[in-house]
């Protein structure tokens, strides 16, 4: 049976779309192929203004970054970063500090190759090619090592990724390996496909990543709150990500698909 944790298992494959690409063409990055380009066109079709469900991820992730900033947080393992360029956690920490360190981990060879030269210049952050589902591996990396004290809080980061993780790899036991790996003051931040809000866009949303290199696993909003355990939520607890500490002006209810679901939490 192939191990499908091992890192080495996903190939690099460019015939079909991919989620970090996919992701980073909807946020208008450069780095993507015709076969993304592709897909967001038709996924435009079926779901007009869908491109805003990846934007607002992309925001959740920003305002809970400050969010754990604010909390003292200075170290993040980001799990699943995809492509950094527009607004990865790194640029988001920077703007507030330069006393930070971001480990960020994906499984998707390209992504890491290309993720390498755009980070080459700063001194407190690397990418590792690894997979979320090997806790172990990334925990006792090098890298993690040399970027991370696991004697300080950290920041988890695990947004917009354990969709792709399926049921029999047991999502939420590894979520609590990493929530058990971090000391007190440590924070969890989620983000996670849901149909409990909108089932027919999730449906369709879910249809297409079928065809991609990662099919998606939505799951209803109460499994997601549970990713949290015994973790202290602060308000507004789990949400929509529109509603989650919105800008002024900017909640759920003026957006077009509420798929996302997500949330903070601080082991007390
Ligand atoms: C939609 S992007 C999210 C990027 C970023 N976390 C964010 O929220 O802005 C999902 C990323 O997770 C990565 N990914 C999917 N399954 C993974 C796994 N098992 N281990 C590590 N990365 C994974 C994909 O390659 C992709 O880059």
């Amino acid at each position: 049976m192939v191990d499908t944790r091992n890192p080495q298992v996903r190939e690099m494959d460019i015939d079909r779309p991919c989620a970090a690409r996919i992701y980073d063409a909807f946020l208008g990055g450069g780095h993507n192929f015709g076969s993304e380009r592709n897909f967001v066109e038709r996924l435009e079709h079926e779901l007009p203004g869908i491109g805003e469900v990846y934007r607002e991820n992309r925001a959740f992730l920003r305002r809970t970054v400050e969010y754990l900033l604010a909390h003292g947080v200075r170290q993040f393992l980001d799990l699943g970063s995809g492509i950094p360029t527009i607004g990865h956690v790194h640029e988001v920490a920077r703007r507030r500090t330069r006393d930070f360190r971001v480990l960020y981990v994906d499984n998707e060879p390209l992504t890491v190759a290309h993720s390498k030269p755009l980070l080459a210049s700063e001194p407190r952050v690397e990418i590792i090619r690894a997979d979320c589902r090997d806790p172990e591996s990334i925990l006792n990396s090098p890298e993690a090592a040399e970027l991370l004290n696991l004697d300080e809080p950290v920041g988890l980061l695990m947004t917009a990724v354990l969709h792709f993780v399926p049921d029999p790899d047991d999502p939420a036991a590894l979520v609590e390996t990493y929530r058990d790996a971090v000391v007190p003051g440590s924070h969890l931040v989620i983000s996670h496909l849901s149909g409990s809000h909108d089932p027919d866009a999730m449906r369709i949303l879910a249809d297409h990543y079928a065809e991609t290199a990662d099919p998606v696993y939505p799951r209803d909003t109460g499994w997601i709150g549970k990713l949290l355990g015994d973790f202290v939520v602060p308000p507004p607890g789990t949400t929509c990500l529109a509603d989650w500490r919105p800008e002024p002006g900017l909640t759920g209810a003026s957006r077009p698909y509420r798929v996302l679901y997500g949330g903070v939490g601080r082991k007390a």
